[in-house]
């Protein structure tokens, strides 16, 4: 991507939007197009289309999606399949028919089988069950994978799907209503020191193992793989550990210096036992995370703390 092209990047208040933003500034790209869910509902298939005919993106990164925690994907299903599956199907449609040179497509590991073989390959996909918690959101972007790459055979388009990890970082999502795993646990334990709490409870039994990247390596990915990689072949990114929940809630607890206890309520779900993505094929093409867990947390800690 040339420093004055035109890139879109769909979603970039999010938390992944705003880290590629930061990124592409960061190297020089100038040429930036941000739009509000209120100012193009990406749902809005004619208001979808008439941004695209006007603006004519060169480059388009996908960062918007409903997304949210096992309680919001259990609670609003129809939203999860519907939202996602319109947005990404109205962008990538767009996208080949107004000429766009490239698009990255972002995915989740959660569109992997349930019990798939650990750590995860690409190829396991479509092999088996998904986890029922998030199985309508898992459809959906499995559906923007297929989109991608039918485009790419049937036009000749060089649209790009990637497959990241657990997400955190600044600008997550801290609502406990809807927040993924990370954010509410540095929430409830950043309250419960303020408040004094005798404990914190946390869902599940603590003992699925999960792998979180920093999101600011997530972006970094991104635009490494605009510049390296093309065509239909997906590709996971994360960091290649994993740590159970268990161990990520004292984690953070210690660097919140928080000095109750944790209660785990196993009436609730776990989700998926393990999680944890294979990234040999990112590796091999030369790109690896630089924020390890512990100093990651430390940095998304900061930036609630100085909200
Ligand atoms: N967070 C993770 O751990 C994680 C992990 C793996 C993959 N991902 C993927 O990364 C992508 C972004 O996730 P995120 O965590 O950055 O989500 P996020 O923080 O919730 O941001 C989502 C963005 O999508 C935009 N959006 C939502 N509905 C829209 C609509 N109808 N029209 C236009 N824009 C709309 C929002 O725009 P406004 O702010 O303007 O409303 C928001 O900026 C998703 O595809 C997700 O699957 C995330």
């Amino acid at each position: 991507m040339d420093k004055d092209a035109k890139i879109y990047v769909a979603g970039h208040r999010g938390l992944v939007g705003s880290a590629l933003v930061r990124r592409l500034e960061r190297e020089g790209y100038k040429n930036l197009i941000r739009k509000t869910s209120v100012e193009l509902d990406l749902r809005d298939q004619a208001a979808t289309r008439a941004f695209f005919a006007s603006e004519r993106p060169e480059y388009v990164l996908n960062a918007a999606a409903k997304v949210g925690g096992i309680h919001a994907n259990s609670a609003y299903p129809a939203d999860f399949i519907y939202d996602n599956l319109i947005m990404e199907a109205n962008i990538i449609n767009e996208s080949w028919r107004t000429g766009v040179k490239k698009l990255l497509f972002l995915g989740s590991s959660c569109i992997y089988p349930r019990m798939a073989r650990q750590p995860i390959r690409e190829s396991a996909l479509l092999t088996g069950e998904l986890e029922p918690t998030n199985e309508p959101y898992a459809i959906a972007k499995i559906a923007g994978v297929k989109l991608c790459e039918s485009y790419n055979r049937q036009y000749g388009t060089n649209f790009i799907s990637v497959m990241p990890t657990n997400l955190y970082g600044p600008g997550d999502n801290y609502d406990l209503e809807n927040s993924h795993v990370m954010p509410a646990m540095i929430r409830k334990f950043h309250e419960a020191k303020k408040d004094r709490a005798p404990f914190v409870t946390l869902w599940g039994t603590g003992s699925p193992r999960r792998e979180f990247l920093y999101v600011d390596d997530m972006a970094d990915a991104c635009v490494f793989l605009m510049a390296r990689h093309d065509g239909s072949r997906m590709v996971n990114i994360g960091t290649g550990t994993d740590v159970t929940i268990r161990e990520l809630a004292e984690t953070v607890k210690r660097i919140i210096g928080y000095e109750g206890k944790i209660a785990w309520d196993s009436s609730k779900p776990d989700g998926t036992p393990q999680k944890l993505l294979d990234v040999s094929l990112l590796r091999g093409m030369g790109w690896r995370h630089s924020v390890e867990l512990e100093e990651g947390i430390r940095k998304a800690y900061g930036e609630l703390e100085g909200a």
